[in-house]
């Protein structure tokens, strides 16, 4: 029987996983290399050792409703797109209105996690952290991993020709902080994620120029969705994912290249990707403004650098370039963890549901939090946590090996049909359904054509509304009573930040405006009917 969960590190993945660990009847003990919870989202000046560090600009690129965990709404004055601080405060509400923090043991350090001697048959581990030096080993019945994965940066350099000569500044992403230093200074920024654009957009107003050196382009999505709501109210729902994932490929993705197109023409600026498969967005709304006054300037591939110029591969250099800013991501491992125990394997799936260990004899260590959706990532972390701790105590079964098997090949094709353009892309995921996955497993899956019957003003708003993660809070285990008001009063609290002044004229579509229209259209088909 599963009693003591140990969880490490105190994100947001880490705040969840105690939370489910208390639903459940567990007793989690989490222990926090830093002082404080937050992880990524608690920025500060200098960036630590073994935590996630971001930049003072930083906004979160999913909006509210969309990101909230799912018994826990963000106040309605809450901005729809967060500054990194307010995400903050929002771990701080959910910590200590769950009153999670007296479970977590801060500046403690898991160095070490092994199986037990007796393993196969307890499924138990020994765990060994540090405290101030001083090193403690305890027994759990359960792990969770909530470590992140955007900590240990990848700094490529070897793979640069030249890069030891060049004799200006050279930074990793996960170093800068602020544009402060670099008035007046050409600048190229190599790598063209979110971080990556943020980060030129954040410069180009000091910077004499920026220049963005990209192998593959990008889409770019803006927050400013539809009509001017959040992107994701409107991309992130149950039909529009029902369409692309029931429409034939070649179609879906015409619709998704579309929808980016129509934003603004990728090839006219000079970023779309190319290839037929799709590739995954990145959420920024200034870099093509910024790219049509000029001062963000897009490159391609870098060839070589020199003491202080860089070549690029269609034969183009740029002189006198200041700094080099590498905006090449993170690498994700597990250094308190035998090999053997996770077989990372980036190319092929080697988690079971994302969350187990495959070939781990007792699925009794999950890992939460390591998955890349077009989607909040803490939303799939908090079911995960659901579907973890329900597993731990026996609630879900695990599958025979070849029933797992399968599972994995079926995600593989899926991110083949979607995902396609790196090799190294296990931990994509089609957002809604693997959340929908993991919640029919619980037993939290809303039945929308039950619900059509039931209750029809939610089901509608389940249906074509912003998938958010209240959805699963309606039935079954876990189930939160507020969870229905909470969808049907999401648009009041999208509405109530920017509601700081109000607008007296209805701005809809006038009544006799909608009659003029069926008259004109009236009209028209008479007048066909005349001519043919
Ligand atoms: C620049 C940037 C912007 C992002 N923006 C968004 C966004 O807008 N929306 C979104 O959904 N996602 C975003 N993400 C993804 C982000 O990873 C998730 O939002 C989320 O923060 C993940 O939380 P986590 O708890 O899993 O990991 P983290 O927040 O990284 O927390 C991990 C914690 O584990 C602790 N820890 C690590 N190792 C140990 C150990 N051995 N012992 C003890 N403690 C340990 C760390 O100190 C840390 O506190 C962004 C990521 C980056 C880099
Ligand atoms: C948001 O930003 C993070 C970090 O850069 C990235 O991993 C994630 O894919 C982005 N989300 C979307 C929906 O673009």
């Amino acid at each position: 029987m599963v009693k003591n969960v140990a969880v490490i590190g105190a994100g947001i993945s880490g705040l969840a996983a105690i939370k489910s660990c208390l639903e459940e009847g567990l007793e989690p003990t989490c222990f926090e290399r830093s002082d404080d919870i937050g992880g990524l989202w608690r920025f500060t000046d200098n960036s630590e050792d073994g935590r996630a560090s971001i930049y003072n600009s930083l906004v979160t690129n999913v909006s509210k409703e969309i990101m909230c965990l799912s018994d826990f709404p963000m106040p309605e004055d809450f901005p729809n797109f967060l500054p990194h601080h307010k995400y903050f405060e929002y771990c701080r509400m959910y910590a200590e209105h769950f009153k999670l923090l007296k479970y977590i043991r801060f500046k403690t350090e898991v160095c070490n996690v092994q199986r037990k001697s007796d393993f196969s048959v307890t499924g138990q581990w020994v765990i060994e952290t540090k405290t101030n030096g001083k090193t403690e080993t305890t027994i759990f019945d359960a792990v969770m991993i909530c470590t992140g994965q955007h900590e240990q940066p990848v700094f490529p350099l070897d793979s640069f020709s030249g890069i030891k000569k060049f004799k200006g500044q050279i930074l990793h992403c996960r170093q800068y902080k602020r544009p402060v230093g670099f008035d007046g200074k050409q600048v190229l920024i190599v790598g063209m994620g979110n971080t990556g654009v943020d980060i030129a957009t954040d410069l180009c107003t000091k910077a004499a120029k920026v220049y963005l050196s990209t192998r593959t382009g990008v889409w770019v999505l803006r927050r400013l969705g539809q009509d001017g709501y959040p992107w994701d109210l409107s991309f992130i729902t149950r039909f529009r994912s029902w369409i692309r994932n029931t429409a034939p490929p070649s179609i879906a993705r015409w619709l998704l290249k579309k929808y980016m197109n129509d934003q603004f023409d990728h090839s006219f600026y000079g970023i779309q990707p190319e290839g037929i498969v799709w590739k995954e967005p990145l959420v920024n709304e200034e870099l093509p403004s910024r790219l049509l006054s000029g001062t963000i300037v897009i490159k391609p591939e870098v060839k070589e650098f020199t003491e202080t110029s860089v070549c690029f591969e269609d034969g183009t250099r740029v002189d006198n370039l200041d700094v080099v800013i590498f905006a090449t991501g993170y690498q994700f491992s597990f250094p308190f963890l035998e090999e053997s125990v996770i077989k990372v394997d980036d190319s092929k799936g080697f988690l079971y549901k994302r969350v187990i260990p495959v070939g781990l004899q007792k699925p009794t260590l999950a890992v939460i939090g390591l998955v890349l959706p077009i989607g909040p990532i803490m939303v799939l972390s908090e079911l995960q946590c659901r579907w973890a701790t329900r597993l731990f105590k026996g609630l879900i079964k695990m599958p025979s090996a070849q029933e797992k098997s399968q599972d994995l090949a079926r995600d593989e094709k899926l991110r083949d049909k979607w995902f396609a353009t790196s090799k190294d892309n296990s931990r994509r995921t089609d957002y809604t359904l693997y959340l929908d996955d993991l919640a029919l497993q619980i037993g939290v899956k809303p039945n929308i054509f039950k619900l059509f019957l039931t209750d029809p003003v939610l089901a509608t708003k389940v249906l074509f509304g912003p998938c958010n993660s209240y959805q699963y809070r309606l039935t079954g285990p876990g189930k939160w009573p507020g969870a229905r008001e909470a969808i049907v009063t999401q648009w009041k609290r999208i509405k109530k930040p920017l509601l700081t002044r109000v607008v007296k004229d209805d701005p809809h579509f006038p009544l006799t405006l909608h009659v003029l229209w069926f008259f004109w259209f009236v009209v028209l088909l008479g007048a066909i009917w005349i001519m043919t």
